[in-house]
């Protein structure tokens, strides 16, 4: 595929209105929380998929050292990671992955916070000299993600490679940052398939809009 496949990943237009909830199944403690399915699962999973082979190529036989963004990157690195293996396996060029975890916080509400502040263990030497693959679910101005980089490169890694599976469409966008996109996606703020809002509607598969109704409920 031509290189605009992977820098911009699937372009979602801002006249995407996602799909009816009735359509889809989803946890019922949430039927009045979330306005639509934006991205459904299984089309998340196949593009995770696809993620998984351009990640191949350009590791090819390097080892991955695997740095999950926490807690919204879960789902996604565990998801990427899986499929590494199986098309390895299917392969048999079998790239070896140790994932590790970094955990940041700099959302209240929907509002960006702005600073990068690492949660817990900020000493990363376990990364000198390898291949580094940065696993984040979400990158919108690329504040944060350009601040953990700069942190990132302070221990000398062999090279660097971001993950993103949602890039936003916002003004100064960051997508330069990412190398691998799964959706680009317009400035709506979205939940699920472990994105948060105030830790609510991590539980949820696909990717949804969230309502009136829900920001209300489980505001801080
Ligand atoms: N959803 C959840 N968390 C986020 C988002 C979002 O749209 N943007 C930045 N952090
Ligand atoms: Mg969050």
């Amino acid at each position: 595929m031509e290189n605009g496949g992977v820098k911009r990943g699937i372009v979602i237009k801002d006249e995407w209105p996602g799909y009816s909830l009735n359509l889809f199944t989803y946890p019922e403690h949430y039927q009045d929380d979330i306005e639509n399915v934006y991205i459904p699962h299984g089309l998340i999973m196949n593009r995770i998929e696809r993620l998984a082979h351009y990640i191949m190529e350009d590791f090819w036989d390097n080892n991955i050292m695997v740095l999950c963004v926490l807690k919204g990157g879960y789902k996604f690195c565990a998801d990427l990671v899986e499929f590494i293996k199986i098309l390895g396996r299917n392969s048999n060029k079998y790239l070896e992955t140790r994932v590790e975890f970094i955990r940041y916080k700099s959302y209240l509400n929907d509002q960006s916070t702005e600073d990068l502040h690492i949660v817990g263990n900020t000493d990363l030497s376990f990364l000198r000299g390898k291949c580094v693959l940065v696993v984040e679910a979400m990158v919108d101005t690329g504040k944060t993600m350009q601040a953990l980089l700069k942190h990132v490169q302070t221990f000398e890694p062999k090279m660097v490679k971001v993950a993103g599976l949602l890039v936003k469409r916002v003004p100064n966008m960051a997508a330069s940052l990412t190398d691998y996109v799964g959706f680009e996606i317009p400035n709506h703020f979205v939940v699920g398939y472990a994105l948060d809002y105030n830790e609510y509607f991590r539980d949820l598969n696909h990717i949804c809009v969230i309502s009136k109704n829900g920001k209300m409920k489980y505001k801080v």
